[in-house]
């Protein structure tokens, strides 16, 4: 299948009562195991590039690898730049062929974030790109404030942000944050309850690694439609070629590691697919 439309498989996941999984890809084996998994679990799946990424690899790069492995597999792929800062970042990548992206302007001041969300999207409407906005600070980001609750949404102010800007997506902060917890986070359900009454656009879950089954499940419940998983990816990548490694310091064959930590990641991905109840989706 060619690569897909973000849109409809996140209303359609909003509708439906699941969440499509976002994984944060770095390389080929990422790409082939989160395709991989979405194809054994027969679940929608959403791959994405944060700008560091496509720093180290340029979207087209990705774009090609995602296109490649979405042709060998009935279920939907859709490609997506994540956190995306700058008006360059999202037309490199819609350049690139992407057709869904991220504009983070969550640690600008409100009206700044508004206008240049809306930018972005009056330039991606007309393209059929997806936009998807940040409203609230998600802690653990470079710059970003040290965990405070008075940096979560405010469900008035989200309601009043998608009006404005006309987002298709809008990622939410209730307690979640980027990279690895020191304690399991305190989640602020009842904010994110009030959120989903007050907007209808699909809603987003950052720094999903490190929370627990039930609490992801809770996300999905209330409302969350996309959930985004980078760092548990990387651990396992990581850990696994490192024990490959010291197993067999003699082997040369870089192909070895590297396809024992991408059946590693490809594990996490489908046991995430599940949590989420995408799984038999697609
Ligand atoms: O945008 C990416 C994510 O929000 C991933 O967060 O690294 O905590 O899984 P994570
Ligand atoms: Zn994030």
């Amino acid at each position: 299948m060619a690569v897909t439309d973000l849109k409809k498989m996140l209303t359609d996941a909003r509708d439906g009562g699941y969440a499509v999984g976002a994984f944060n890809v770095e390389n080929m084996e990422f790409v082939q195991a989160v395709v991989r998994a979405a194809d054994e679990e027969r679940a929608p799946v959403i791959i994405q590039t944060s700008v560091n990424t496509l720093r180290y690899a340029a979207p087209e790069m990705f774009f090609a690898m995602v296109s490649a492995a979405a042709a060998e597999t009935t279920v939907p792929v859709a490609i997506h730049l994540d956190h995306g800062e700058t008006r360059e970042d999202i037309l490199a990548c819609v350049r690139g062929g992407y057709r869904s992206v991220m504009f983070d302007g969550s640690l600008l001041p409100y009206a700044e974030n508004v206008r240049m969300t809306r930018r972005i999207a009056e330039v991606c409407g007309p393209l059929g790109v997806t936009v998807e906005g940040e409203l609230g600070a998600i802690a653990g980001k470079k710059n970003a404030p040290a965990h405070s609750r008075l940096l979560y949404t405010n469900p008035d102010t989200a309601a009043d942000f998608v009006r404005q800007t006309g987002v298709d997506a809008l990622a939410v902060a209730i307690g979640t944050a980027h990279g690895i917890y020191k304690d399991t986070p305190q989640l602020d359900y009842e904010r994110l309850d009030d959120i989903r009454r007050a907007v209808d656009t699909p809603l987003v879950l950052h720094g999903a690694s490190g929370l627990t089954d039930e609490q992801v499940r809770e996300c999905v419940r209330r409302g969350i439609a996309k959930v985004n998983i980078a760092t548990e990816l990387r651990i396992a990548w990581t850990e696994t070629i490192r024990a490959a490694q010291k197993e067999a310091p003699g082997v040369f064959d870089p192909k070895k590691a590297a396809g024992r930590a991408r059946d590693a990641v490809c594990g996490i991905v489908r046991e995430k697919i599940r949590v989420l109840g995408s799984a038999g989706k697609a």
